[in-house]
């Protein structure tokens, strides 16, 4: 049976929005993805902090990557560009920096307050060219949730 995106997103919404605190609701929605979809093979948050990536919660292997300034590697890129970036052959990508051997797609999507990056969602596939549409819109969705959650914390 094909994965249904449209409930999947719905319940992390919901998840991300009922947690009791910020840091409750991005461990919930790193392990509400890395559950629902089984392409999904690491999914990590992070968190910008002094123009750094600084590595959140995560599932998978453990990352060398936990910290990465803006503009190296895909997840600085996309900081840099404050948009999502799909990457169908992460060994055809000058940028991408290794976390794991079987990695082979990716896709960063920012997590944003108006014109502002708060961190990314970062999710790695050992399949090729794993992510489609419908995986932008469900993680833009959820960054949105999250971003919600995440200005909690500086106020
Ligand atoms: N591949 C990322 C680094 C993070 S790891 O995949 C967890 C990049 O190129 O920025």
């Amino acid at each position: 049976m094909a994965t249904d995106y449209g409930s999947i997103q719905a319940r992390i919404e919901q998840v991300v929005r009922s947690a009791p605190d910020a840091t409750i609701a991005l461990r919930e929605a790193v392990a509400e993805l890395k559950r629902s979809i089984p392409d999904y093979t690491w999914v990590g948050l992070y968190v910008l902090q002094e123009g750094e990536l600084v590595l959140g919660p995560f599932l998978g292997k453990p990352s060398p990557h936990t910290r990465i300034p803006v503009g190296r590697g895909i997840c600085g890129a996309a900081a840099a560009q404050k948009e999502t970036i799909v990457v169908d052959d992460v060994n055809a990508d000058d940028r991408y920096l290794a976390c794991s051997l079987e990695t082979r797609s990716e896709i960063v999507v920012p997590i944003m307050r108006g014109d502002f990056v708060l961190g990314e969602i970062d999710v790695d596939s050992d399949r090729p060219a794993a992510f489609r549409n419908q995986d932008r819109t469900l993680l833009e969705a959820i960054g949105r949730a999250l971003a919600e959650r995440m200005a909690e914390r500086t106020v």
